[in-house]
């Protein structure tokens, strides 16, 4: 089977991951879950896949919705971070219960969708300044020749051209930067704005900053400052100028309508169909207006409306107390796949700690580098860590591999703090000193509520 999957590799598909390759990026930092590292990087190839059909049917693809569903701290949300990374789409996690009901305290759940055409307009705009950077270099060089050297009235033609071209010599060996320019800056009217501070300033957001802006004039104000600062002043200018804004809004909306995603973190929150939670904001109705957007509605935002019909979402939940099927049967509908994430024990806590690029070992290693110490943990050591944790989540509140941090931090406390102390060294970690160190915490199951 692998020649069949071999032509739609890198060449073929725009430089777009295989799920084969999303998954073999995610084992770097996410240790086992196979099941639901599966299922993201089946969803986020079907955002190509869907893109190579003709447009009649494109539009007819709705996206395929996940719910993960797993215990705390077995690595949904880290999943989902480091998807984030990979998929070059604008994606956006966020909690559903920083969500209310239109009308209460809280933000509207449309606020979802202006934030990720938000952080795609800066994506593009940073994709745009990427390509324009050579030719704003070029433009700035010029200006700052030009700031440096006015023309003087009457010099010889010529002689003026040599005096710029030994100038600009000067200015790239890097012989200028201390020299005073005077530049004229554009001065931002911003103390208006500022009286009405955060609270609320998210809808003004909407245009009344730019209104703000078109209604006072473009103020400028000179400036004297140095070569190398005008030179960032001057880039930001420039670079700016040679965008073309119109297409990154463009663009940035394409990014969004086409290949959002957005990450719905602790959705079990709001399921349940009981009326009330407190006494003001319905489960419920959070669930009713988030369902348009899954479903696929308008969103206004300040750079025009966006369509939600094909964003990507990926929700996740513990569902301890609820279930999917909590959940209205309109938004289940809309999240037709879901995937389980197991939970951790020991022989995966063992690798979680020495593993991933980001292993809490590697990670202790390289902080107490820093003070000179090399820390070694032999391979007793890490089981015991390992062992230990698993008991601690038996015994007291399964918190996942996060007990590994607690454990981790508590176990280097001693080390950590004398580190700046001792002579240059190596330690060696076993595993009597993992016994040694934490034994009477882990004994004592009180303790160990407390402190791990
Ligand atoms: N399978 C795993 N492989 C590597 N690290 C993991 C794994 N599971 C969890 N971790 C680590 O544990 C921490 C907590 O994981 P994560 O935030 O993904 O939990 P979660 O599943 O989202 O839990 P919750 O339901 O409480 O939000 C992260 O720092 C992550 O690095
Ligand atoms: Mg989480």
């Amino acid at each position: 089977m692998e020649w069949l999957i071999k032509p739609l590799t890198h060449e073929t598909n725009g430089g777009q991951l295989t799920p084969r390759e999303i998954v073999a990026e995610l084992d770097k930092y996410i240790v086992g879950q196979e099941e639901a590292k599966r299922s993201v990087a089946v969803a986020l190839r079907n955002r190509w896949r869907r893109q190579q059909i003709p447009e009649e049917l494109r539009d007819e693809i709705a996206p395929k919705n996940i719910i993960m569903i797993g215990p705390t701290g077995v690595g949904k949300t880290e999943i989902a971070r480091r998807l984030a990374k990979l998929a070059q789409s604008p994606f956006l996690k966020i909690e559903a219960t920083k969500f209310t009901e239109v009308g209460y305290v809280g933000r509207d759940v449309e606020s979802m969708v202006r934030d990720l055409m938000e952080l795609a307009v800066s994506m593009v705009k940073a994709e745009e300044r990427d390509k324009v950077k050579a030719k704003a270099q070029e433009a700035v060089e010029e200006r700052l020749l030009d700031l440096l050297l006015p023309t003087r009235e009457g010099a010889a033609e010529g002689e003026g051209d040599a005096t710029r071209e030994k100038l600009r010599d000067m200015l790239r060996a890097g012989k200028m930067e201390e020299r005073f320019v005077d530049l004229e800056v554009a001065q931002r009217a911003t103390p208006v704005v500022e009286i009405f501070s955060s609270a609320g300033l998210e809808e003004l957001d909407f245009n009344f900053k730019e209104m703000l802006g078109n209604l006072l004039p473009g103020r400028t104000k000179q400036r004297r400052v140095k070569v190398a600062e005008a030179r960032e002043i001057l880039y930001q200018e420039e670079s700016q100028r040679l965008i073309d804004m119109d297409r990154v809004l463009e663009e940035a909306r394409r990014k969004v309508e086409q290949n959002g995603i957005i990450f719905l973190d602790e959705i079990d929150k709001i399921a349940g169909r009981d009326h009330s939670r407190g006494p003001d904001v319905s489960r419920e109705g959070v669930q009713r207006d988030l369902l348009p957007i899954v479903e696929g509605t308008t969103v206004t935002t300040k750079y025009g409306m966006v369509r939600t019909d094909h964003v990507l979402f990926i929700a996740s939940g513990a569902f301890h107390m609820s279930k999917p099927s909590d959940l209205i049967p309109e938004m289940q509908g809309r999240f037709p796949i879901r995937v389980e994430l197991q939970s951790l024990g020991a022989a995966e806590f063992e690798r979680i700690l020495t593993e991933p690029e980001n292993a809490l070992i590697k990670q202790y290693r390289a902080l107490m580098a820093t003070e000179g110490i090399t820390l070694n943990f032999t391979p007793d050591a890490v089981q015991e860590i390992a062992a230990l944790a698993t008991s601690v989540n038996e015994r007291t509140e399964n918190i996942g591999a996060r007990r590994l941090a607690t454990i981790m931090e508590k176990l280097l406390e001693e080390i950590s703090f004398q580190a700046p102390d001792m002579k240059e060294q190596e330690i060696a970690i076993n595993s009597n000193y993992v016994r040694e160190r934490l034994a009477n915490l882990i004994e004592d199951e009180d303790l160990s509520r407390y402190i791990l």
